[in-house]
Formats: C-alpha cells, structure tokens, sequence
C-alpha cells in the first residue's frame, strides 16, 4: 500500500509537511483548503491517500496541509506537553506551543480553527453542511489530556466531538470530519447531487438497496425496482426511508415532516416488519 501513496513533500521552513499535495485544479469548483495540526501526520496517510479523499486532493477540490506540532516544539528536545498544574496524571498540550503553531498555520483570521474534542458540539450532517460552505479550515487535534485552557480562549474559535466517547487523540476524529464535510463539495462523489442523496441528507436514513442478482438465495429485488417505472421507484424510496428511519430513528423521524398520505401508508406498514412492494 504504501507504493501507491504520493512522495512526502517537505517545505523549506521544515514547518509544514504536505504529504498529500493536489495535482491539479478543477476550474469553477468549490475548493476547500483544509490545514491540520497533529502530532500524528502520519495517521492521515491512508484514509486520505486513497478512494474519494484522495480523488477530492487529484480533481483541485480538497487542498489537505498536514502540519507537525512537533516542529513548533520547546526546546532541544521539541517538548510539546508538560504535566498538569495542580497535579494529577497525564500530560497537557502546551499553550505557548500550540497558540504559536496555529498562529503561523492560520490563513487569516476568517479562518475557523476548531478543536476535536469529546467536549465540543456534537458532529453530524448539518454540521458537514456548515463546514462545506468554508473555503478553508483549521483542524487542531488534540491528544494526551487535553489541551492548557488558554488554548481554547486565545486561538479556538469551534469545537467539535464526533460523538460521546474518548478516542486517544483528535486524529480519528479529523478524519471523519474530512471526509464528511469534503463528500458534499459539488464535483467530489461521481454525481453532482450523490451527496444530497446520502442518509441523513435530508434528515432521513436511506432505505435498502439492491443490486443483481435479482435472486439471491430465495431473496428477491423488489420487482417495483426493476420495472423502469422512475415514478413509482421514487415514492417507493421515499417510502422506504421514512419507514427505516421510524423504526430505527423515531428521534430523526420526529423531526421529518411526513405529509398526511405517507403518514397512513406507514401506520398500514409499520408493523410489517418486512418491505411492503409497494
Ligand atoms: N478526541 C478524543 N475524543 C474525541 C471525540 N469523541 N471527538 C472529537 N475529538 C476527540
């Protein structure tokens, strides 16, 4: 695997590793230029080095900078964290370390800088949605305990958690934020509308899908799909949806709108527990 990945690219100020640089710009697309501060670089080369991300950096549509925290380090030794004021385990990311670091790294100061961490907002659709509308990012992944407080007062402008619970560090983190916010740049995914048509793009989760062979130990395609009628395919899928998403997600489902006609096909269908063909 790692042949198939691009050269690492280091900058003359030995600050910035570009290890995935684009090739080339797609005139007339919306862009992102999404910098990263980690201590971890490294971690980003395979989820980012391959399938859409890495399509996303070929077509001009994701400009990725991977940016070592080490190199903004103290000292002989480049020391990033210190132990926590007032005792306690761990290690704290310094202030004076990361502040300078995303100081240097920041475009400009329309540049949201936003921390990963279990405390911040939670990360859904939306707010892929959100990001996707910023020409450019600043990741900071954080790591060990924490981040020194001052941190967020000074240089943070968003926090984020991909969800309620503790990873080792922002990296993973960056990642599903990424590629979730890149998947909805126009041009990134084959078709221009295929991210409109994801779960949770408009609130719903997707219902099934299926591909040949039609027939696959007794189980069958619905015949509704294969009978080219794009009308009825279309309510069935709608249909499908909010089904799936009412039995799996009455928290989404609550807030989805369904009109008076989808609402009594359900309540005939709900307790189905299997896909009505119709
Ligand atoms: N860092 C550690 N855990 C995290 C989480 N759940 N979300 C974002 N960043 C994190």
């Amino acid at each position: 695997m790692a042949a198939a990945l691009p050269r690492e690219k280091q900058l003359p100020d030995n600050r910035e590793i570009v290890i995935l640089e684009s090739v080339s710009r797609a005139p007339g697309r919306t862009a992102v230029q999404i910098d990263v501060l980690t201590l971890f670089p490294q971690m980003f080369e395979g989820p980012m080095g391959l399938s859409m991300m890495w399509k996303a950096q070929e077509r001009g549509l994701l400009h990725l900078r991977l940016h070592d925290l080490r190199n903004w380090g103290e000292g002989r030794r480049r020391q990033v964290v210190d132990t926590p004021c007032g005792g306690g385990g761990g290690m704290i990311l310094r202030a004076d370390v990361l502040v300078r670091a995303i100081e240097e790294v920041r475009s400009d100061s329309t540049q949201p800088v936003i921390l990963l961490t279990p405390q911040g907002r939670v990360f859904n659709q939306q707010v892929a949605g959100e990001l996707a509308q910023e020409e450019r990012l600043l990741l900071v992944c954080g790591h060990y305990e924490g981040v020194d407080e001052r941190v967020r007062q000074l240089a943070i402008s968003d926090e984020i958690s991909i969800g309620d619970y503790v990873l080792t560090g922002g990296e993973l983190a960056a990642m599903v934020v990424i590629d979730a916010t890149v998947r909805q740049l126009p041009g990134v995914l084959g078709a221009d509308d295929a991210a409109a048509r994801d779960s949770h793009a408009d609130g719903l989760l997707e219902g099934p899908h299926y591909t040949r062979p039609t027939d696959f130990r007794g189980l069958q395609v619905p015949e509704l799909l294969l009978s080219g009628d794009h009308g009825r395919i279309s309510t069935w899928r709608r249909r499908q949806s909010l089904l799936r998403t009412m039995q799996r997600r009455p928290d989404l489902f609550a807030a989805a709108h369904p009109g008076d006609e989808e609402l009594d096909w359900l309540a005939r269908h709900r307790a189905d527990g299997q896909l009505p063909d119709t």
